[in-house]
C-alpha cells in the first residue's frame, strides 16, 4: 500500500515522501499510526551518530495505533486493537527466552539496522529498499511491525492514547531503570541526573516505587521544579553547584541508594557513583557512541561493594511492563501527558528542533 513517510536518505535529511509499505508477515501486523513520539535516540540516528543505521531509513520508534491487518501466525492481537509501539527483539535467543528482550542477542541489528529479523524490509521508494527504524519506522502512517513490539493497549480512547507514545522508548526507559533494575525498597533514596523525558517517568516511577528522597539533578531551572511536581523531594542545579556528589552525600545522610543516569551526559556517569552509600547501585541508560570514563576499582567500587549497571529499555519486557506502566498512568500515578506537545506531521523539522532546544521535553506527531 501506499503510506507517507518521513524518509531520511543521507545524514541529517528529513522529507516527507510517498512510498510503498508491503503486508505484514506471518508473525507481523498492520498498524494506522495514531500519534508518534520524537526521542534523541531519532536525531542521533538521523545525525549518524549510530554506526548500525544505514540510510535511506525511516525513523520514528514510539508510534502508537490501530492494528488493521494481523498475519497468519499472530493470535495475540486483533484488528482494531489499539496498540503501542516498543523496541523490537528477536524471540529466540537464550535473552528473549529468559524474558529479558532488553538485552536481546540482537539488539543491534533489530534496533538500529532497519531490517526485520528475517533480514528483509517492509518499505520501498522507487524499487529501493528502505529501513525501518526499531523494526517500526513509526514517522509515516502505516508501519508494519512484529506483534512481539506491538502492546495492546487496554481501556484507554484514541484521544488520550496520543498522550502514551512515550512508553514504548523513553519513559519505559526511566521508569524501568527504578522499577525493573533498582527495585528500591521503600524509604530508599535516589537520585535522577537528567530530569527530562526519560528522567521524570524515573521520577515518577521512584515515588510509585516509595522512595522518601528523590533527587533530581539538572541545569534548568524550569525542569527541576517541574521534576518537583512529579515527586522530586529535592532538586540540584548543577550549574550553581560546583560538587554535585557531596550535595547528594549532604542531603542523604552519606549517600544515595540509588542513582540513575539519564543525561546524555558522559561525565555524569561518574557523579552517579561518587553520590552513592556503600552498597549502593547507579545505573547509566543515555550514553551514544564511545564515551568513556575512569573509576579506581578498589575504592569507588569494590571496597564499598557499588554496583555500576548499564540498561536499555529500561530493563524491561514490554508486553508485561508497559500495560502495568498504563495502570499507574490511569490511576494518575504516572502523568507523563504533562511532558508532550503535539504537533501535525507535515511540522516534524519544528518537532526536532524543540526537542534538541530543549523548548519541549516529548514532542509527539499526530497523523490524520
Ligand atoms: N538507553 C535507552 O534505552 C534510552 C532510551 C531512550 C532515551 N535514551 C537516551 O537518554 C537520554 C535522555 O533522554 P531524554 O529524552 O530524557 O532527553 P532530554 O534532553 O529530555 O533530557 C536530558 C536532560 O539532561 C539535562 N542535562 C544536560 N546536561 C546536564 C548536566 N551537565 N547536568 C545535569 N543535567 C544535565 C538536560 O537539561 C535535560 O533536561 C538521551 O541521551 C537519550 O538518547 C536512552
Ligand atoms: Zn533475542
Ligand atoms: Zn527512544
Amino acid at each position: 500500500m501506499e503510506i507517507k513517510a518521513a524518509v531520511t536518505k543521507e545524514k541529517g535529511a528529513l522529507s516527507i515522501e510517498k512510498a510503498e509499505l508491503s503486508g505484514p508477515k506471518a508473525t507481523e501486523v498492520l498498524v494506522k499510526i495514531i500519534a508518534s513520539g520524537v526521542c534523541h535516540t531519532d536525531a542521533a540516528g538521523i545525525q549518524g551518530f549510530i554506526p548500525w543505521v544505514k540510510f535511506p531509513m525511516v525513523f520514528g520508534h514510539e508510534g502508537v495505533g490501530i492494528v488493521k491487518e494481523v498475519g497468519s501466525a499472530v493470535d495475540s492481537l486483533k484488528i482494531g486493537d489499539r496498540v503501542g509501539l516498543t523496541f523490537p527483539s528477536c524471540g529466540a535467543c537464550s535473552y528473549c527466552l529468559n524474558e529479558a528482550p532488553y538485552a536481546c542477542d540482537h539488539v543491534n541489528e533489530l534496533f538500529f539496522s532497519g531490517a526485520y529479523k528475517d533480514g528483509t524490509f517492509r518499505i520501498r521508494q522507487n524499487g529501493r529498499e528502505l529501513g525501518s527504524f526499531f523494526g517500526q519506522g513509526a514517522f509515516a502512517d502505516y508501519v508494519v511491525v512484529d506483534a512481539r513490539n506491538a502492546v495492546k493497549i487496554d481501556g484507554v480512547t484514541d484521544e488520550k492514547v496520543k498522550y502514551l507514545c512515550s512508553l514504548g522508548c523513553g519513559a519505559q526507559t526511566g521508569a524501568g531503570a527504578v522499577l525493573n533494575r533498582c527495585k528500591p525498597e521503600p524509604a530508599s533514596t535516589l537520585v535522577v541526573f537528567g530530569a527530562g523525558g526519560v528522567g521524570m517517568a524515573a521520577i515518577m516511577a521512584a515515588k510509585i516505587a516509595g522512595c522518601v528522597k528523590i533527587i533530581a539533578v539538572d541545569i534548568v531551572a524550569e525542569r527541576l521544579e517541574l521534576a518537583k511536581e512529579f515527586g522530586a523531594t529535592d532538586i540540584i542545579n548543577a550549574k550553581e553547584i560546583p560538587d554535585v556528589a557531596a550535595k547528594i552525600k549532604d542531603l542523604t545522610d552519606g549517600g544515595a541508594h540509588y542513582s540513575i543516569e539519564v543525561s546524555g551526559v558522559p561525565e555524569l556517569s561518574l557523579q552517579a557513583i561518587q553520590c552513592l552509600r556503600r552498597l549502593g547501585t547507579a545505573v547509566v541508560s543515555s550514553v551514544t557512541g564511545p564515551a568513556e570514563i575512569s573509576v579506581v576499582i578498589e575504592p569507588m567500587i569494590m571496597n564499598p561493594s557499588i554496583t555500576f549497571a548499564g540498561l536499555v529499555e529500561g530493563g524491561s519486557n514490554p508486553q508485561a511492563f508497559i500495560p502495568r506502566l498504563v495502570e499507574y498512568y490511569k490511576a494518575g500515578q504516572f502523568p507523563i501527558d504533562r511532558l508532550v506537545e503535539f504537533y501535525p506531521f507535515e511540522d516534524i523539522g519544528k518537532a526536532f528542533e524543540d526537542s534538541h532546544s530543549g523548548k519541549v521535553i516529548k514532542p509527539i506527531l499526530l497523523f490524520d
